[in-house]
């Protein structure tokens, strides 16, 4: 057997050759990922928590320091599950990975830990990084694997990172749902065997289930208490997150694009690069691990708006669907001007020429308008908002195309299909998926936002939709022996094209939308500004829809608007527009109904919560969030609350989520704050012809607030109350 050698490649950061003795802790402000490279074996894994440790400590109390960092078939036993399986071009299955060298790269923001290993027989490299940030607690990891044989290998599985949790009392929390219903935290014990969480949509990724998990390390989870592991997939495709659990003493969890339908060939001298997994440890339970992603996506980059607050606005789709015209949409822009809104969004139906877009079955990819309903074209709706003092802002859905379009007529090579079989359709009966492996659809779709945005300088925000899975499984652009890449080269080309368009367009807002939040995840959100949390705009559904999407993603990404009663996803209910208001301005707020049907009180409620978010908007938006109360325990009322300004100020949101007699609504105890500071606290949003409840303008300490809590008055059905605490 080969003597194991351990080179360290020339260092490129401030840490010097010495630091590195076999045993690496990759650090965070609060937490370390401890890996250790075994003598004539592969790199090992030892911990990951807080940052209370050494690996002597770990030695001394007798942890087990022996599982593989990343577990390949042909090394680990057969109880333990790979995280990397490559058919070699030979035939062979194997890898036996062994450490050639140790590198890191150091700069302000992060430092990369990068690990390069070799299979003792076959050439293929695998590299694998861990990128500790130095002011959030989180660790992205991934891997690449570099094709060096002369042929093509297939990755049968190739997983981002693969962590090793003790057992215990542990549990999981992971997002389950469905269109108009996202985002459901599913909680459960693991247990012994395997769990396997996958999406197989194909174009979007969170309808479903969601490639995020929370795991609870001491019994069933808690909001603000309790050590918790999260993880997030930074990936936009098909995924697949596994725990297993076979050994008296771990549960291995691994996560990765699922290989189910994507053994992917990767051709000689080719890298592929895995996806990130972005891991955060906290010890004040989920809210703890929501506040470290949220603060990782917007001050790292994963959310393309970072602290950049968003703009109240009004979306045309709820209050008109399909019937757009110029006059409706200046009508429309004077409403929300009026309010005190900031931007108006033209959502579908604006499009079409020789197929006018009357409905969900025809023109998408006839990116020109409908000169019937705009006979002024777009220019007369970016002045006319100009005129208003707000921005325009535009709906588009480019990656897709219906069968009656003018664009399938010329390109309908362009479309998904395989040949020979029939056409599976998708919405309206006619729509389809473009393919964005091909570099001339890349091409198309960036022209869609190139030709909007240059032909009209004027538009501020785009509204990116798609509505539609992959079906169709075939590109006509892939040779044949390449097809099972479809579904990763599908999102690689959508990346490239968004990167394109992000080159050109850094300052336009995208608002990443799929049938609501179906691509609400960190693969894309580098790109976007925010994501549509859902169709279902009912109040009472969005309490539950709004927690789950909390648990990963920031305030300022979470679309929520207020909408318009009866209303007809929840079966024609009615909610009162003081409570739709409460809801709606726990997010980025705006308006999703048609103005001119809104009573004088829903008008004048609307003109009173546009005026107190802005004052509010910057602790919602950007603030660290503190889920107190959960509507998913049942406790009669939910309560959540955003932290900002160094504890200085907060906002408080109090909805009754049940109304029975005698019910006794539980106390809410506060979090976040200075104990020791004294708070006021002042009513927002007060109901129209109502007096602020007898909270508004009482004092309280930090202390009494966390520790003591306050009785909100809740009487009427569908009761909220916003306070605003400083
Ligand atoms: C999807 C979106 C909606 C709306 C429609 C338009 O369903 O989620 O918000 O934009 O498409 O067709």
């Amino acid at each position: 057997m080969k003597r194991f050698i351990l080179f360290l490649l020339p260092l490129i950061s401030t840490l010097s050759i010495s630091a590195w003795s076999g045993d690496v802790s990759i650090e965070t402000p609060g937490t370390m990922l401890i890996v250790h490279a075994r003598e004539g074996g592969d790199l090992r894994i030892a911990y990951y928590g807080t940052r209370a440790t050494t690996i002597q400590q770990l030695r001394d109390a007798g942890a087990d320091l022996n599982s593989s960092a990343l577990p390949a078939f042909g090394t680990v036993d057969m109880v333990q599950l790979p995280a990397l399986q490559v058919l070699h071009s030979d035939g062979d299955l194997n890898l036996e990975l062994t450490v050639d060298s140790y590198e890191v790269k150091a700069d302000d923001a992060a430092t990369v830990h990068i690990f390069t290993m070799h299979d003792k027989l076959q050439p293929v490299t695998i590299r694998l990084f861990y990128k500790a940030y130095t002011r959030v607690d989180i660790i992205e990891t991934w891997t690449e694997i570099e094709n060096a044989e002369k042929k093509p290998i297939t990755l049968k599985r190739y997983d981002s990172g693969h962590l090793v949790v003790r057992q215990g009392d542990v549990w999981i929390t992971h997002m389950h749902g469905n269109w108009a219903a996202e985002t459901e935290p599913t909680t459960e014990p693991l247990t012994a065997g395997v769990k396997i969480i996958r999406n197989t949509d194909g174009a979007r990724n969170a309808h479903l289930d969601a490639p995020e998990v929370m795991i609870s390390l001491d019994g069933r989870p808690q909001e603000n208490t309790g050590n918790v592991i999260g993880a997030a997939l930074c990936w936009s495709g098909n995924f697949e997150l596994r725990f297993n659990t076979v050994s008296h003493k771990e549960h291995h969890f691994y996560a990765g694009i699922d290989p189910q339908s994507t053994e992917y060939i990767l051709d000689p001298k080719q890298t592929f690069e895995t996806p990130r997994l972005a891991l955060t440890f906290s010890s004040e339970g989920l809210s703890g691990a929501s506040r470290n992603f949220h603060r990782w996506a917007r001050t790292e980059g994963m959310l393309h708006r970072g602290m950049k607050t968003g703009d109240i606005l009004l979306n045309s789709w709820e209050g008109l669907y399909f019937d757009i015209d110029e006059q409706r949409m200046i009508q429309m822009m004077d409403d929300i001007s009026k309010f005190g809104g900031e931007l108006f969004v033209m959502d579908d139906g604006w499009f079409g020429n020789k197929y006018p877009r009357k409905n969900d079955s025809s023109s998408l990819g006839d990116w020109v308008v409908d000169k019937n309903k705009l006979p002024n074209g777009l220019s007369a709706l970016t002045t006319a908002a100009r005129e208003r003092g707000i921005k325009f802002g535009i709906w588009i859905e480019p990656e897709n195309v219906n069968t009656k379009s003018e664009l399938f007529e010329a390109h309908p090579e362009w479309a998904l299909q395989v040949p020979g079989r029939e056409l599976k359709l998708g919405r309206g009966g006619t729509q389809l998926v473009l393919d964005m492996t091909n570099p001339k659809v890349q091409d198309f779709v960036f022209k869609v936002v190139d030709n909007l945005l240059t032909q009209n300088p004027e538009i501020a925000y785009i509204k990116w939709d798609a509505n539609a899975s992959i079906q169709n499984f075939g590109s006509l652009y892939l040779p044949k022996d390449r097809q099972q890449n479809l579904y990763v080269d599908y999102h690689l080309g959508l990346l490239k094209t968004l990167k394109r368009i992000r080159a050109k367009y850094p300052d336009i807002i995208i608002q990443d939308c799929a049938s609501g939040g179906g691509r609400a995840n960190y693969g894309l959100l580098p790109y976007f500004d925010e994501f549509w949390t859902s169709d279902n705009t009912d109040a009472l559904q969005r309490i539950y829809i709004q927690w789950g999407t909390s648990l990963f993603f920031p305030a300022n990404a979470m679309a929520c608007h207020i909408n318009h009663c009866p209303y007809w996803n929840t079966g024609g209910r009615v909610i009162p527009i003081k409570f739709r208001c409460d809801v709606a301005m726990s997010g980025r707020l705006g308006i999703e109904l048609q103005p001119k049907d809104m009573t004088n009180t829903e008008r004048q409620q609307t003109s009173i919560c546009f005026a107190d978010y802005k004052q509010l908007r910057d602790v919602v938006q950007t603030g660290d969030i503190y889920r107190l109360i959960s509507p998913y325990d049942r406790k009669g009322l939910s309560s959540l609350m955003y932290v900002g300004d160094s504890s200085r100020r907060a906002v408080l949101f109090v909805y009754k989520t049940d109304n029975y007699y005698d019910q006794p609504l539980p106390r809410i105890r506060l979090a976040g704050l200075n104990p020791d500071a004294t708070y006021v606290l002042t009513e927002k949003n007060v109901s129209v012809g109502q007096r602020p409840c007898s909270l508004s303008g009482k004092r309280f300490t930090g202390r009494f607030l966390m520790e003591v809590g306050i009785e909100v008055p809740l009487r009427e059905e569908y009761a909220s109350r916003v306070f605003g605490i400083e």
